[in-house]
């Protein structure tokens, strides 16, 4: 559980861009605002381009739900620790990278 809350400044790092974001926000509305290297497309938990692997920070990172499941399950070939960046909130400093 984090301890950080809502609206604080918080670093993530986003491949090898180290952001200064504010906790709550979508991963994917930070990526989109700050052009990262994470691509994305339907922003539904529907397609798995926008899968990522979260280096460290999983306890920062909102719950995942039984869709984002699904897909992530069929996206990560038993990798561990995928995620879907438009279903993820981020509440505290992580490092996520694109899954591939
Ligand atoms: S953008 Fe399609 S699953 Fe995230």
């Amino acid at each position: 559980m984090s301890s950080e809350r809502s609206g604080q400044e918080i670093e993530l790092r986003v491949g090898d861009d180290v952001l200064k974001v504010r906790s709550g926000e979508m991963l994917i509305d930070i990526c989109e605002h700050h052009q990262t290297c994470i691509m994305f497309s339907c922003r539904a938990a529907s397609c798995g381009t926008c899968a990522i692997v979260v280096e460290q920070g999983m306890e920062n990172l909102s719950p995942m739900d039984g869709l984002e499941a699904i897909v992530v399950e069929e996206v990560s070939e038993g990798r561990p620790n995928v995620r879907l960046a438009c279903q993820v909130q981020i509440l505290g400093s992580a490092y996520v990278r694109p899954l591939s």
